[in-house]
């Protein structure tokens, strides 16, 4: 990305901070204006140095616009806001299920790069998932790869569908991930140890398991197996697992988040033509 460019992050809730937090990290070089119509967050954003905060949304030719509102209130801020974008304005959307084509359709823009990142992104640790179609730019798509690349990793996907389905994955991971981790916490706070050391342990426990799955290259269930020793304790917590069909309650998880994805996606497309703004 050139080191002209404005990037424009409008909402600047969890996600919009964390990718705040995440490029402020970066190397400098970019100037950041973020755009946020809470007035609370504008003020708590404002002890944030390196950033500009606005809460109108202005958009200057070579401008990156980064869309991180709620898709629910992206129809309003489309019709009020469309007359700002031009047909080559660049735009990353990290917004959940709203589809690059409805998007592109709303602001007349046919720059739209849809992605989906995570909040690890505030410590460089983000994976975001992405697609765009190919009447995007090659600078539109390196513009908004290298934005998300440095938040954390990124994956290219060549189907729109597949942004459904890492919205469960990666999006809402971090959720599904710390519901486990809580869990674990849990359990030790219950047996006696303090708050503090069920953290630190679980904590470990989960950060250190990933680096030993990326590292290894073995398979999961490889290392699963390698930990359980016949007839001794963690085979008795595993067949507790299985018992309680545990892999299918998280596949469900995921098919019910992905599918979710799915619906934001046809309720804005249905909203976009009740609003007039479909093609
Ligand atoms: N949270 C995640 O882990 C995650 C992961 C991947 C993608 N996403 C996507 O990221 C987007 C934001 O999610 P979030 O969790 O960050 O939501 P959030 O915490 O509610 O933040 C959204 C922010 O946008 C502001 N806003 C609303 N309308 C606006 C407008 N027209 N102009 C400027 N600011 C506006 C909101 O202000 P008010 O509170 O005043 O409305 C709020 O501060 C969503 O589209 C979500 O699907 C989130």
């Amino acid at each position: 990305m050139s080191t002209a460019a404005r990037l424009v992050i409008v909402g600047c809730g969890h996600m919009g901070l964390a990718i705040v937090r995440g490029l402020l990290g970066g190397p400098a070089g970019r100037d950041l204006v973020v755009v946020e119509t809470s007035s609370e967050r504008r003020q708590a954003l404002s002890e944030i140095d390196g950033l500009s905060i606005s809460s109108e949304l202005e958009v200057a030719e070579g401008d990156f616009v980064v869309l991180a509102i709620p898709p629910q209130v992206f129809d309003d801020f489309a019709g009020a806001e469309r007359h700002k974008f031009t047909p080559e304005t660049p735009v990353l959307s990290v917004m959940a299920g709203l589809t690059a084509g409805s998007i592109a359709r709303a602001l007349g823009t046919s720059q739209v790069v849809r992605s989906i990142p995570n909040t690890p992104s505030e410590v460089f640790e983000g994976m975001s998932v992405y697609f765009a179609d190919p009447a995007v730019s090659e600078g539109t798509i390196s513009q908004a790869d290298a934005l998300l690349r440095s938040i954390g990793r990124v994956l290219r996907v060549g189907t729109e569908e597949l942004v459904d389905d890492a919205t469960a994955i990666c999006g809402g991971g971090p959720a599904f991930v710390s519901y486990i981790v809580d869990a674990f916490c849990q359990f030790a706070v219950s047996r006696g140890f303090t708050e503090a050391a069920g953290r630190e342990m679980a904590v470990q426990v989960f950060g250190g398991t990933a680096t030993l799955i990326a590292e290894s290259g073995k398979p999961p269930m490889q290392l699963c197996h390698e930990v359980m020793t016949p007839n001794g304790t963690t085979e008795r917590g595993i067949a507790s697992f299985d018992a309680a069909e545990l892999k299918d309650s998280v596949r469900a998880a995921l098919t019910a988040s992905a599918q979710r994805s799915r619906e934001l996606a046809s309720s804005m497309s249905a909203g976009a033509r009740l609003g007039g703004i479909d093609d």
